[in-house]
């Protein structure tokens, strides 16, 4: 069933980030099929532990049908931007995160994520909770919603496809992918695929609240990591990665004076990670070839000191 969920990215690589040991503490924030959660669980011996997030009942479904009944592993229905409430503090040799959403959500056309099999947008990781896409724009109006489409996708010019969104909207009372592929073609009537593919994105980040998940995320991780223990992110559009990339570089700077400051005056010796990855992995040629999904794959990597 599951390795039809969806096909772990990065998954070697991500083992040899963490730097597993058997009787350590790890953390997956994104369970999905649970491929890299299955992994981590087959390095550790018997007296380590892992706990896996998502916010997405069927991942949860799908991955613990996949692992069953395991001793060593729990798993919450949570956005892993609240996991420090269930977690102690200082206590994870290694957090995990793969962001974004996994191919069963792309692929199962009720979840509305997918212009080429959903007829209708609903974007939401979790159905039972929140806005769909087409109550997200109806609240907040074509000024934010165009602001969305520049901030996430890079989409210009906007402001004429919030115009057709947001018109469909108030029409039809929900969003269809019909309205969406016209918003894309009127940005750009060669690559229509690649503006729908795009305008998608920068709704689904808005209706899942994607960065202030992920600006959580990093602070809760960083609280639950003990020293020595490591960060792994794996992010897959530019945004997401700007975000992490700037969260650990933050946490590395010994000196947090203002710049052009002539001597230090904040004491110095303030990092709190190092970053092990100067430049971002990216998947190998052949599993880019193999896994076309795992294309823009980006991971980052740093140790709590
Ligand atoms: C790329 S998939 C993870 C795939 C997984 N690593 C595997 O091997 O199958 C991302 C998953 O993270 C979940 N997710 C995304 N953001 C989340 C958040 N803020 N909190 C909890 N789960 C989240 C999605 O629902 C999705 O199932």
């Amino acid at each position: 069933m599951n390795s039809g969920y969806h096909l772990p990215v990065m998954l070697d690589e991500c083992m040899e980030w963490l730097a597993i040991g058997p009787s350590g503490r790890y953390v997956d924030c994104t369970l999905g099929g649970g491929g890299h959660s299955s992994a981590i669980l087959g390095r550790l011996g018997p007296d380590g532990r892992l706990d896996s997030f998502d916010r997405d009942p069927d991942a949860i479904a799908a991955a613990t049908a996949r692992i069953g009944d395991d001793p060593r592993w729990t798993a919450h229905r949570l956005p892993f931007g609240e996991m420090a409430s269930v977690l102690e503090p200082e206590s994870a040799d290694g957090v995990l995160m793969d962001l974004g959403i996994s191919s069963h959500q792309v692929d199962e056309p009720s979840r509305g994520f997918s212009f080429r099999r959903s007829e209708k947008a609903d974007l939401r990781m979790d159905q039972s909770a929140g806005e769909d896409a087409a109550r997200w724009i109806a609240r907040v109006g074509e000024r934010e919603l165009k602001d969305a489409l520049v901030r996430n996708a890079d989409l210009r010019p906007a402001a004429r496809a919030a115009r057709i969104l947001f018109a469909a909207v108030e029409r039809d009372g929900e969003l269809r992918m019909e309205s969406v592929l016209e918003a894309a073609r009127s940005v750009a009537r060669g690559r229509a695929d690649d503006a729908a593919a795009r305008i998608l994105q920068a709704l689904r980040i808005e209706v899942n609240d994607e960065i202030g998940q992920l600006r959580s995320g990093l602070e809760a991780a960083r609280s639950l990591l003990r020293r020595g223990g490591r960060l792994v992110v794996m992010s897959y559009h530019s945004v997401e990665d700007r975000c992490v990339k700037q969260a650990m570089a933050e946490w590395a700077k010994d000196c947090v004076c203002p710049p052009g400051l002539p001597v230090c005056r904040c004491g110095g010796n303030r990092a709190t990670a190092k970053v092990l990855t100067r430049r971002p992995v990216v998947p190998s040629e052949e599993e880019q070839r193999s896994n076309p999904r795992s294309r823009s794959a980006k991971l980052r990597a740093c140790e709590k000191l």
